[in-house]
């Protein structure tokens, strides 16, 4: 594990759900898990693709219920995450998930930011928190979302885009986004995880989005690659996650430090660390081995972190964070 200091700018909170905390909310929600156990459930997190895994991930979601319940994952989370260097952290979450199960968006960002609000004190880790659409959903559901979180903009910094890609482009989302905009949101989207090079440019062309979330297959199309290093976009890449998902055959084969080398700015982070095998720590020390990155490639990750947080309302926060990780000595691990 590395405990350089980092900021986690990709992790979905869903995504956090860890086998046992996940039985202890079925037992007291009174829910029947489909699972002999954990053991059991854990022997199931073995993905073919990105499909494969959102159908567990979607399922698993009946055990939280109650804000309490949001609370308590998010807390969990939070713990992990200051314990393998996190300092800040851009939280999504994907509300539809919840409401379409007759939980209000209300419940689940009262409970998220419960938890949040508390996290500086607590874990020394400031917080955003990212509402994403499900893009295999429709645009209309995606506005009716948006205006079911009004209420609650004073606990959300940005929008994402996330779930299936294949077959629905970013352009499906033109009007939420300038929505999002235009109430002050911030914009993100996962795009290039498995969908083509065109639907990142379309993230950037079409949505304005500030980030890309994954960005992957961004390398097969050289004019793109040339124009996220110029405009210096960043990608927040998951590499364990994509190895998980089968973007990647293995992590040795992973293009991460093809893409440093190419000039993009680009962030590791665990998108679902109780699926996909690590925490960011784990996460930053596993492509240390895979890659062979020495020191100050992995000092440049974790400067990008902060350069690509949404920290422009406390900047000195970023500067304190960007001071820590300069003088990090790498001995002390
Ligand atoms: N939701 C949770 N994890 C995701 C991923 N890796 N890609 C798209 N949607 C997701
Ligand atoms: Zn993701």
């Amino acid at each position: 594990m590395s405990l350089i200091p980092k900021a986690e700018l990709h992790l979905h909170i869903e995504g956090t759900l860890e086998p046992e905390l996940a039985f202890a909310l079925a037992e007291r929600n009174g829910v029947e898990l489909p699972y002999a156990g954990t053991e059991a459930l854990r022997r199931a997190y073995l993905f073919s693709d990105l499909q494969s895994f959102l159908d567990l991930y979607y399922g698993l979601m009946v055990v939280l219920r109650t804000a309490d319940d949001f609370t308590e994952l998010a807390d969990a989370y939070l713990t992990r995450a200051a314990a393998q260097g996190v300092r800040h952290a851009e939280i999504f979450f994907d509300p539809q998930a919840h409401t379409e199960r007759g939980v209000p968006i209300g419940t689940v960002v009262e409970g998220l930011a419960h938890a949040l609000d508390r996290a500086e004190e607590r874990h020394g880790v400031s917080t955003r928190l990212i509402m994403c659409f499900l893009r295999d959903r429709s645009a209309e559901s995606a506005m009716e979302t948006l205006d079911a979180a009004k209420p609650y903009l004073h606990h959300i910094t940005g929008v994402g885009l996330d779930s299936a890609e294949t077959g629905h482009p970013p352009s499906k989302f033109r009007e939420v986004y300038a929505a999002a905009e235009s109430l002050g949101l911030r914009k993100v989207a996962h795009a290039g995880e498995e969908g083509p090079p065109a639907y990142v440019r379309q993230a950037l062309d079409v949505l304005g989005v500030e980030r890309i979330d994954h960005g992957l297959r961004s390398m097969e199309d050289p004019e793109l690659v040339e124009r996220l290093v110029r405009e210096q976009v960043p990608l927040t890449l998951c590499p364990l996650s994509n190895v998980r998902l089968r973007a990647v055959d293995t992590l040795e084969e992973h293009p991460l430090r093809a893409m440093m080398d190419a000039g993009l700015l680009v962030t590791v982070n665990s998108d679902d660390p109780a699926y996909f095998g690590g925490y960011v720590g784990d996460t930053f020390h596993a492509v240390r081995e895979a890659l062979g990155l020495n020191h100050e490639q992995l000092r440049e990750l974790a400067l990008n972190s902060f350069r690509a947080a949404f920290l422009d309302q406390d900047e000195a926060r970023r500067e304190r964070c960007l001071a820590e990780v300069a003088g990090y000595d790498f001995d002390r691990e």
